[in-house]
């Protein structure tokens, strides 16, 4: 019988500090219900990778696939030459989004790959093949969304430290709203670049505030405090749309979840675009689901914390 590995990692939220987190700032991320699943199966012939309908061989540059291609190559080597495989990588989470679809395809890739091929998987080698991947498509990660997808739960994340997860005494309910604009990382990444340039005393303030918003929210989370969880995340967005990540749509999306029985409602993830999450009251998060799924075409409830990489062959 043909070997197979197959691996699984979810999507995340950020909840602060993303983009200072490039920075150096603390970021709070966490898992979510929407995963990427990649199989790795012994085949004939030239190693292929397939999703949905599109289907390309792992030789072939032709500017598809390029992350996992980043990382099969690394890790096979000249191994590929010899030993067919075919890749099948399914998604529930749409690319571009903000919920970090590809840190989820890389860490589920990388994970599936080094078991493979045999070698060592541990977490660190997992996020250092992760991150290869997340460096070719995003440039400058800080490496947040790599970490959360391998780790799961909820993460206290610096680029200069471990990462902490963060306790979670009762499961806690975020709305995701994708605006149905993709927009690519690393241009906003860039884009911050240049505010940093422009102001960079302000910008060193705003970063070291959104480590104390972080350092808040662990505090915030460890007393349950809901509504003080909320109106962090309210401040964070502000801190967001004054670096310029922040969009018109994204603007009147938040407005409008604003107006429901949430506590607090920010974008996530890069922006200029992308997607928005908000903490529901206890008591209206399925009233709130009704009104999402009745007004916008993808928005979901995740229950925090989920699983990170799970092995599922
Ligand atoms: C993207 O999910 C989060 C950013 O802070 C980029 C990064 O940390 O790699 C915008």
């Amino acid at each position: 019988m043909s070997r197979e590995v197959i691996a699984s990692a979810p999507g995340k939220i950020i909840l602060t500090g993303e983009h200072f987190v490039v920075h150096g700032a603390y970021s709070i991320a966490a898992a979510v219900n929407k995963r990427v699943r990649v199989s790795i199966l012994e085949a004939p012939g030239d190693s292929y990778i397939l999703a949905g309908d599109a289907r390309s061989r792992v030789n072939n540059d032709d500017g598809r696939f390029v992350l996992v291609k980043t990382i099969l190559r690394h890790v096979f080597e000249e191994e590929m030459k010899d030993q067919g495989v075919a890749i099948s990588i399914s998604s529930d989470i749409p690319a571009g989004s903000g919920l970090g679809s590809s840190a989820a395809v890389s860490v589920a890739t990388a994970a599936a790959a080094l078991k493979f091929a045999h070698l060592e998987t541990s977490p660190r080698k997992i996020f250092e093949i992760a991150l290869l991947g997340e460096k070719k498509v995003h440039g400058n990660p800080s490496g947040i969304d790599v970490e959360t997808s391998l780790q799961g739960g909820m993460l206290l994340f610096s680029k200069n430290t471990e990462s902490k997860p963060i306790p979670l005494n009762r499961v806690v309910h975020f709305l995701v709203v994708y605006s149905g604009k993709p927009r690519r990382t690393s241009t906003l990444i860039e884009r911050v670049e240049i505010r940093k340039k422009q102001y960079p005393n302000f910008f060193d303030c705003l970063t070291r505030a959104a480590s104390f918003l972080s350092l808040d929210v662990v505090d915030a989370i460890a007393a349950g405090d809901l509504p003080r969880l909320g109106a962090l995340m309210n401040i964070s967005q502000t801190a967001l749309s004054w670096i310029g990540v922040s969009t018109s749509s994204i603007d009147r999306l938040i407005e409008d979840v604003a107006a429901q029985e949430v506590y607090g409602v920010k974008l996530t993830g890069a922006g200029g675009g992308g997607s928005i999450i908000a903490l529901p009251k206890p008591d209206s998060v399925d009233a709130l689901s009704k009104y999402m799924t009745r007004n916008y075409s993808y928005s979901f409830m995740t229950q925090i914390p989920q699983e990170g990489l799970r092995w599922e062959v």
